[in-house]
């Protein structure tokens, strides 16, 4: 069967490659569950990987199939699945278990190892195939009427864990009712971190770089959030006219941005960090203030990356909810679709070219 692969060191390395299709024997326990790919969305990281900064192939193999924001359909299941039957809109988790305390408990995003194992970026092959075959416990069902926007989960459970971490580290306050919310980042991961912050009731204010109008800055008012360009109104700005902020998620990609939003915060506020930079850019800041105002203010700055099953299922919930209310909306957000496989070249051209694209996927199979 056709998979979209690179040749991981080696950029620019896109092809298409040939794998054996998987079966559900392949798993142990009668616990496999054979999926039939039906979308896969590409993102940062996809375009990293085929830049080679990022990524690496499983053991055995020159190449990694790449693609990790799946959505598919389930053929076959293993004689002990009774959670998944043929038929079932599913998604997949990204990373497997290590061998840390953290994954033992299957809080694998959690790990402290070193190496670590992810479905399409590192030693394992991702969804951009046409069947994968994985354990049900890696396995999430998404409900038929969100199937349409089903491709989006992946990128959501960014967002769900960091705003669930916020709210468990926030219970060291026993009590802790966010009003105010700034997201920094107007792309897809800030998209939905507005969509799941008011979803939860929160004021909302998300900056971006690029001046209004645009879908982005569209998608982002219909529901009833702010939209702020930090080239007519700098963060520390905004954060007078519309902080401080309770709560702030960063996912713009930019590292100085971590220092104003955490001058932007709120006493007991929280800074959630979900930006992969890869580069080594350096800022001068004033550290004295910041060190002072975190320490007298009792604030909080926490890391994200990954998610594990719990913010899949917590991601399905909110994307129920968010079409309860915002009926249509997540279906926007899907601005470059890519039919088939072989298309692999156009999917990464558009990945790292399209004008106003918020998520790119291939339309790997029809529905
Ligand atoms: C993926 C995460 C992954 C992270 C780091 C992101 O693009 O969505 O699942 O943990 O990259 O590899
Ligand atoms: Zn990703």
């Amino acid at each position: 069967m056709k998979a979209v692969a690179v040749f991981p060191g080696k950029p620019n390395s896109v092809h298409l490659a040939d794998l054996p299709k998987p079966s559900v024997n392949d798993i142990p326990d009668g616990r496999g569950v054979l999926v039939k790919v039906l979308r896969v969305g590409v993102d940062g990281t996809d375009k990293e990987i085929n830049a080679a900064e990022y990524g690496a192939a499983p053991e055995g193999y020159d190449f990694l199939t790449i693609g990790h924001e799946s959505f598919g359909q389930v053929v076959e299941t293993g004689n002990r699945v009774t959670e998944l039957e043929p038929g079932d809109y599913v998604v997949a988790t990204v990373r497997r278990p290590g061998s840390s305390i953290y994954d033992l408990i299957g809080t694998n995003d959690m790990t402290t190892d070193d190496t670590y194992y992810e479905r399409g970026i590192n030693l394992r092959h991702g969804y951009l195939t046409e069947y994968y075959v994985d354990d049900a416990e890696y396995i999430v069902k998404v409900p038929r009427g969100l199937r349409e926007v089903g491709v989006l989960l992946e990128p959501m459970t960014v967002v769900e864990k960091g705003i669930a971490q916020a709210y468990e580290i926030q219970r060291r306050l026993r009590v802790w009712r966010p009003r105010r919310a700034a997201v920094m980042g107007a792309g897809t991961i800030g998209l939905l971190a507005t969509l799941a912050l008011r979803l939860r009731g929160l004021e909302v204010t998300a900056f971006g770089r690029n001046p209004k109008p645009s879908l982005n800055t569209d998608l982002i008012e219909a529901i009833g959030a702010r939209y702020e360009s930090t080239q007519d109104v700098p963060v520390l700005e905004g954060a007078r006219m519309y902080g401080p902020f309770d709560l702030i998620f960063e996912a713009t990609g930019f590292s100085p941005i971590v220092f104003e939003s955490m001058q932007a915060l709120n006493k007991n506020g929280v800074l959630v960090l979900s930006s992969v930079t890869g580069g080594d850019r350096k800022v001068e800041v004033p550290a004295d203030k910041i060190n002072l105002e975190f320490v007298l203010g009792n604030k909080v700055m926490v890391g994200t990356v990954n998610a594990n099953r719990e913010y899949f299922e917590m991601g399905v919930r909110d994307m129920a909810q968010a079409e309860a209310e915002y009926p249509g909306w997540m279906r926007r957000l899907l601005t470059h679709p890519v039919k088939g496989l072989e298309n692999y070249e156009e999917l990464l051209e558009k990945l790292t070219a399209a004008q106003g694209a918020i998520k790119v996927f291939c339309e790997v199979a029809g529905f």
